[in-house]
């Protein structure tokens, strides 16, 4: 049995981490649209995005920061939240301290670490603080956005080292998390999702070689991701999801 959108009750309540900008934000507006009561949009900065239209609740949190998610998470309980979806979003490829390596002489220890704190431990520090508070009993969902390129059997360019390796860490600890609910719940989905090359501040200098009909908006992200999530059933509890529905190999 599929765990979509349409088995949520009426006015079915969200949370998107990383919902301020990119992928995240679109997302939060697509949950709106599809009837969706609050949704809780988190981020570090949440006032200069999604945080300002009807019906989204802005929440600050560094999903990096195990406290910080423990305090968010105690808000929305405290808010009378009961949530049926938790999208985890937020990912990191580059910024002024981080590169993602071309050859093993790139390879910097503090590069590997940020990568993997934010691809790596926040999905799943976030999933500790927020899969409680997901409905009981009820068909729900927890997602975290990964990548097509954290697939080891898919790598066939190699370089960007650490963002491939915490990738595959995510989904790694996200398929065992899946295993751990599976045995208290058949109605909880876990799984990661691949949204395909999407034009956000994280894809942007790495754009050139896509197709234009590949590079999707993040509107259109949202779109494909939601119909993903409505399709979600057992098959697909604890796999990694691409965009299009197909599953990722590890
Ligand atoms: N774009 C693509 O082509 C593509 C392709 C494959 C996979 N992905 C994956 O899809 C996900 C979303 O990508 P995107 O392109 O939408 O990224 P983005 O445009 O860089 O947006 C990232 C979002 O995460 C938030 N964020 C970042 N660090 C955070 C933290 N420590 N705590 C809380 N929030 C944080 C950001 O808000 P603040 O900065 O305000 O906190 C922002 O809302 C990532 O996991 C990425 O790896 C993207």
């Amino acid at each position: 049995m599929a765990t979509g959108l349409n088995t949520f009750p009426p006015g079915f309540e969200a949370l998107v981490i990383g919902g301020s900008r990119g992928i995240g934000q679109a997302l939060v507006a697509a949950l709106r649209a599809r009837g969706a009561g609050r949704v809780w949009a988190a981020s570090r900065s949440p006032a200069h995005g999604a945080g300002v239209a009807d019906g989204v609740e802005p929440l600050v949190v560094d999903a990096t920061d195990e406290a910080s998610l423990a305090a968010a998470a105690a808000q929305v309980k405290a808010a009378g939240a009961t949530l049926s979806l938790v999208v985890h979003t937020p990912g990191l490829l580059q910024d002024a301290r981080l590169r993602p390596e071309r050859r093993l002489a790139d390879i910097q220890r503090e590069a590997l670490q940020r990568s993997f704190a934010v691809n790596a431990f926040a999905p799943i520090l976030a999933a500790k603080a927020f899969v409680p508070l997901l409905q009981h009993g009820g068909p729900a969902v927890y997602a975290s956005l990964s990548a097509r390129v954290g697939s080891i059997g898919d790598n066939r360019l190699g370089g960007w080292y650490a963002y491939r390796a915490a990738k595959a860490a995510q989904n790694q600890l996200i398929h065992t998390l899946a295993i751990e609910t599976a045995r208290r719940s058949r109605a909880l989905i876990c799984c990661t999702l691949h949204p395909g090359t999407v034009d956000t501040e994280l894809s942007r200098p790495f754009q050139s070689g896509v197709a234009a009909e590949r590079l999707f908006t993040p509107d259109e992200a949202a779109g494909h991701l939601l119909k993903v999530i409505d399709g979600l059933g057992p098959d697909q509890h604890g796999r990694c999801i691409a965009w299009d529905g197909q599953t990722v190999p590890w």
